[in-house]
Order: structure tokens, then C-alpha cells, then sequence
């Protein structure tokens, strides 16, 4: 996969892309990314990038001159037009669903903006979608970039250890976590669930189960209402 970012502000992406799960998949050609700086091409000596919102407002506007011609350059660089993403509070919710949707693209192309926001035309000029991160506003759509290409990322195939698997996730079928442990069998008073020393490993994934589903009702009766619904549909057919 190849993913192309779009920011004003391309080192921010620096620490994140250089540690863990990230780093190795890049060093293992898993994904390629691809920073690209908007300010590069703005057009006048002061490099400006953003301008007053016609009809008044508070805030500056990112202009859509420097972001078209930032894209235009970057998109022929690779055989795969891409998916065009903005980041914005305004944009659909980033589930895991979703970046298992977009761990299935050969491309991305994202778009992080700071300001007030984007010149509408940037969105319909260039047939973006938008995708939010959650509902609170951050202070440049760079931290929400970050989040999506990690969650992504570490979906593709070659990106975890052969010992890691994303195949119980939380949200995966809906549901949380079970709860994990390791050694000492116990710490401070604080005992192990005498069947995860069974060695039944029939019991044990029994067990797991179950966790996931108290879990899940308890602390996100909301993903619990979409596992039961998946659960029924997937009974009708
Ligand atoms: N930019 C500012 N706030 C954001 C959010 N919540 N999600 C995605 N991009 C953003």
C-alpha cells in the first residue's frame, strides 16, 4: 500500500512513522509513505496557504490553490489514482470496520488540514471523502492522519509479528477484548482465573468468549447492541 499525506506540517508525522509496528512495516516495504508539504505550493512570496472566509468568520480558510496543485503533483506518482480522504471533525466516524475497508486499498491519499477548514471546493474538486476520528476537534487534522494510518496499517498483511494477530481485536465481531495475563500466576494477592492454567484449551476459548460478551455489555452496551444485530442477521442467511 502506499499511502500520500497532504499537511502543512510533514515532521509531525516523523516520531509515529519511526517506532514499532509502523517502522518495520515500512522497512518491510508493507506500506510506503509518502509526506507531502502544502506550503511547497503556494504561489506568492509569503508562501500563504490560507485566507479570511468570504461572507466573514472567524478563522482563516485553507485555499484550494495550493492543495490542488500539492495533489496534482503527488497523484501521478503512482499507478493507483487513490482514495481521497480528508480529515475533518465533519467527516464519517473511523470504526474498525472501516480501516478494515481501507487496509483493502492499494492507495490512499490524505488530506490534513489546519484552520478554520477546508475551501469546499478542495472537497468536491477533488471527489474527497471525509473521515472523522470522533467527536471533539483537534487543532489540525495531522494527529487524526496519524491514527488512521496506524490503524490501517497494522491491518495489512506482514505488518504484525508472525506471534501477533489483529484476528481478536477488539470490535472484532463486534466485540471487546478478552482479558489478558502473564506470569507470576499471582501478583500482590491478585490470582490468575484458575482456567487459563487448565491447559483446556476448549475452556479456556469458552471462557474468553464469554469475557468478550460481559465485557462488551458492560463497558459498550452500544457495540453490544451491534454484535447482537450482526449475530441475527447473520442467523437469516
Ligand atoms: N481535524 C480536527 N478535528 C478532527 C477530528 N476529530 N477528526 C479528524 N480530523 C480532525
Amino acid at each position: 500500500m502506499r499511502i500520500d499525506v497532504l499537511t502543512l506540517f510533514p515532521e509531525m508525522f516523523d516520531a509515529p512513522l519511526s517506532y514499532s509496528i509502523l517502522k518495520r512495516a515500512q522497512d518491510q516495504n508493507v506500506v510506503e509513505v509518502v509526506l507531502s508539504n502544502i506550503r511547497d505550493f503556494a504561489t506568492d512570496s509569503y508562501r500563504k496557504v490560507d485566507d479570511k472566509p468570504y461572507g466573514g468568520g472567524p478563522g482563516m480558510v485553507m485555499m484550494p490553490g495550493p492543495v490542488f496543485d500539492c495533489f496534482e503533483h503527488v497523484q501521478p506518482q503512482a499507478p493507483d489514482p487513490g482514495r481521497v480522504i480528508i480529515l475533518t471533525p465533519q467527516g464519517q466516524p473511523l470504526t474498525q470496520q472501516k480501516a478494515v475497508a481501507l487496509s483493502k486499498e492499494p492507495r490512499l491519499v490524505l488530506i490534513a488540514g489546519r484552520y478554520e477548514g477546508f475551501d469546499e471546493r478542495i472537497r468536491t474538486g477533488l471527489g474527497a471523502e471525509q473521515i472523522s476520528i470522533g467527536d471533539y476537534v483537534l487543532s489540525g487534522g495531522e494527529l487524526a492522519a496519524m491514527v488512521l494510518i496506524d490503524a490501517v496499517v497494522r491491518l495489512l498483511p506482514g505488518a504484525l509479528g508472525d506471534d501477533d494477530s489483529s484476528a481478536d481485536d477488539s470490535f472484532s465481531n463486534d466485540l471487546l477484548e478478552y482479558p489478558q495475563y502473564t506470569r507470576p500466576d499471582v501478583f500482590r494477592d491478585m490470582r490468575v482465573p484458575d482456567i487459563l492454567l487448565s491447559g483446556d484449551h476448549g475452556k479456556i476459548a469458552q471462557w474468553r468468549n464469554e469475557q468478550r460478551i460481559e465485557r462488551t455489555k458492560k463497558w459498550r452496551p452500544d457495540v453490544y447492541e451491534k454484535h447482537i444485530n450482526g449475530n441475527a442477521r447473520n442467523d437469516e442467511k
